[in-house]
């Protein structure tokens, strides 16, 4: 794996934990870490070794608190365009990966903390983790998808509710509307989430990548749409290994072997 400089990344057991370390900044993302974020996503997609991949940030303090505002502060119209699309679609190539990513939200999670935080599949937050969008507080929107995936997360009332006053909730509410899957004590943390992956790890590597996909291209998709994906993929599973695997391992009683083909 190549080096990367505001990244830290381990691999076992098929979970490769990604560290984003720019402890100084709390974390925050100027435009090099999401640049490398999209280099190494694109490299965790294609390691077969890789099953799923845990997303957390250094220190106890902070998950990410936002985009650098360092650096946002020096752009002009264009500049911030092209920044939110660099941020659009690396987020969305976390979104649509095959394999589970799981965010461990370590304390603050804002602006594109939050943002990064929603495009995971899965998010378990520290007791200690805050949650916002303050991006009016500074005059600017979510730029890096928050708008569309916090209403999807969590209903527009409530995605509203966030965004337009800018405000922090707590990991207990973020649980509450939906934001979190759980809530731990921060020592906790690290091994809740590995469980959490090494959980659908276990499961069909084939059906979990198409289940993704069903799922979140199908919140995008009209309902007739998104029921004919599902059906596609539904049939595409019943000619892999693994399907027979899996089903005859029921049958006999025993734990699948699956071999993701
Ligand atoms: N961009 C750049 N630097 C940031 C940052 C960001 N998003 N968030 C924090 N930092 C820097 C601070 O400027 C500070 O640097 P300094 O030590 O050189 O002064 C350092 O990280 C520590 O943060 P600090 O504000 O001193 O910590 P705190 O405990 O008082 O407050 C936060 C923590 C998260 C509430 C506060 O840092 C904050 O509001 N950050 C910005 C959040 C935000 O608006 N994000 C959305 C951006 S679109």
């Amino acid at each position: 794996m190549p080096e990367y400089r505001n990244l830290q990344v381990e691999i076992d057991g098929g979970v490769v934990t990604v560290t984003i370390r720019r402890p100084d900044r709390l974390n925050a993302l100027n435009r090099a870490t999401i640049e490398e974020l999209g280099v190494l996503f694109g490299e965790l997609g294609e390691n077969e070794e890789v099953r799923g991949i845990l997303l957390t940030g250094s220190g106890s303090k902070a998950f990410v608190a936002g985009a650098d505002i360092d650096e946002l502060v020096q752009m002009g119209p264009l500049d911030a365009v092209e920044v939110s699309r660099l941020g659009q679609r690396v987020f969305r190539e976390i979104e649509l990966s095959r394999k589970p990513v799981v965010a461990a939200v370590n304390g603050f999670a804002l602006g594109g903390g939050c943002e990064l935080a929603m495009a995971c599949h899965l998010r378990v937050a520290s007791s200690t983790a805050r949650f916002g969008l303050p991006e009016v507080t500074l005059g600017i929107i979510p730029g890096y998808g928050g708008t569309l995936r916090l209403s999807r997360l969590v209903g527009r009332g409530a995605a509203l509710g966030l965004i337009l006053t800018g405000e922090m909730i707590d990991a207990d509410e973020a649980l509450r509307i939906g934001l979190a899957n759980r809530v731990v004590e921060p020592d906790a943390l690290l091994a809740e989430s590995r469980g959490l992956l090494q959980s659908i790890i276990r499961n069909g590597p084939v059906a979990v990548g198409f289940a993704i996909e069903s799922t979140v291209r199908g919140q995008e998709l009209a309902l007739d749409d998104g029921l004919a994906l599902e059906s596609h993929l539904f049939g595409v599973l019943a000619a892999t290994e693994d399907m027979h695997e899996g089903m005859r391992a029921f049958l006999e009683k025993r734990e699948a072997d699956f071999k993701g083909r």
